[in-house]
Parts: C-alpha cells; sequence; structure tokens
C-alpha cells in the first residue's frame, strides 16, 4: 500500500486488490465515532461496496455487507449502529428525505454514502470524503479529504498504516 501526503487533512492511497482496500476501509472502521460520516465518491465498480465492507469490519459488524443500490439503505449493528447508503438510482433531495437521510446524518451512529455527489448540496455536515479512482484492473487511488480535526484524526491513523 502506498501511502502519499499532499498536505494538512489531505491524503492519497493506492491499494492494488480489493482485499487491501478492505483493510483500509477497516482501519477507518476502527477509529470512528458516533455521528461520524463518511462520503464515498467514484464511478461504477471502483471499489465503494468493498471499502464499505472494510469499514462495517473495523466497526465490529458481523452481517456480510451488500450493495444497498436497490434497497437504498443497509443498516448493520456494530459497537456503533451502520447505516450504508447507496444513491446511485435516487434523483431528488425528496427522495432522500423520504429514506430518512438527513435524520440518520445528525444520529449517533455511522452513516456512509455511496455516490454521495449526485447530492453535492445534501452534505453540509462535516464528513470525511472519499474519491476513488480506478487506474488499472485492481489498482485503486483514493483521495481521503477531511472536513475537520475529528476526520484529520481518522487521515493520521491512515497515514500509520493503523
Ligand atoms: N483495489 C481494489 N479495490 C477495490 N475493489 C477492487 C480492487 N481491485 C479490483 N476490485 C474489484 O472491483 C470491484 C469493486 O466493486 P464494488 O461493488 O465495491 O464497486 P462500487 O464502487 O461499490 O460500485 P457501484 O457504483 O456499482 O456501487 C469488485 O469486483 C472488486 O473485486
Ligand atoms: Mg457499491
Amino acid at each position: 500500500m502506498k501511502v502519499k501526503k499532499l498536505h494538512f487533512a489531505n491524503l492519497q492511497i493506492i491499494t492494488c486488490s480489493a482485499e487491501e482496500t478492505r483493510e483500509l476501509g477497516k482501519t477507518v472502521g476502527r477509529v470512528l465515532f458516533p455521528g461520524a460520516i463518511i462520503l464515498l465518491i467514484g464511478e461504477l465498480g471502483t471499489g465503494k461496496t468493498v471499502f464499505a465492507g472494510g469499514v462495517a469490519s473495523g466497526l465490529g459488524v458481523a452481517t456480510p455487507v451488500t450493495s444497498p443500490s436497490f434497497t437504498l439503505l443497509n443498516v448493520h449493528q456494530g459497537r456503533l449502529a451502520f447505516y450504508h447508503f447507496d444513491l446511485y438510482r435516487l434523483d431528488s433531495e425528496q427522495d432522500l428525505l423520504e429514506i430518512g437521510l438527513d435524520e440518520l446524518l445528525t444520529a449517533d451512529g455511522v452513516c456512509l454514502v455511496e455516490w454521495a455527489d449526485k447530492f453535492p448540496d445534501f452534505f453540509t455536515e462535516p464528513a470525511l470524503r472519499v474519491k476513488i479512482t480506478a487506474e488499472g484492473p485492481d489498482r485503486r487511488r483514493f483521495y481521503f479529504a477531511a472536513g475537520g480535526d475529528d476526520y484529520a484524526a481518522i487521515m493520521a491513523e491512515l497515514e500509520t498504516g493503523g
């Protein structure tokens, strides 16, 4: 795993397998706090759900993490509640309210949102933003941006390899 520090509160990490991405998510999941928000951005098949599975594992979730692209929201319980959203199929902010996203964003669990960039104006709370790009069949580049000190601490954890 290659780690490159850009400047305070920005970090790039490259993974070379789904397993490495899962481990990266797990490192994040271990240090998440009540009310944490993770916004995932990346094209189809870049590894958002694989990363989410790792986060869940780091939170101590025992149930399998599957894609919420049809269910829109999957809820798991670990040391914190884990709310896993996929906004790919949604079209309006009204849809977001209908699935209760606004309420869960301010609840005590952890919210992880795939396709958060579809609604750029909706997410005003501090959050960990993670952009993923594919650079080859198995190579993915992760761009982490921390929205505040709590999230910067998570990135410090990633820099030292968890
Ligand atoms: N380095 C890597 N990290 C993550 N996944 C990888 C990597 N290399 C290959 N893969 C493969 O890429 C796919 C990622 O699928 P995943 O469902 O996580 O993507 P996604 O971004 O959630 O897609 P969608 O937008 O459809 O929800 C998996 O088949 C996984 O095995
Ligand atoms: Mg997915």
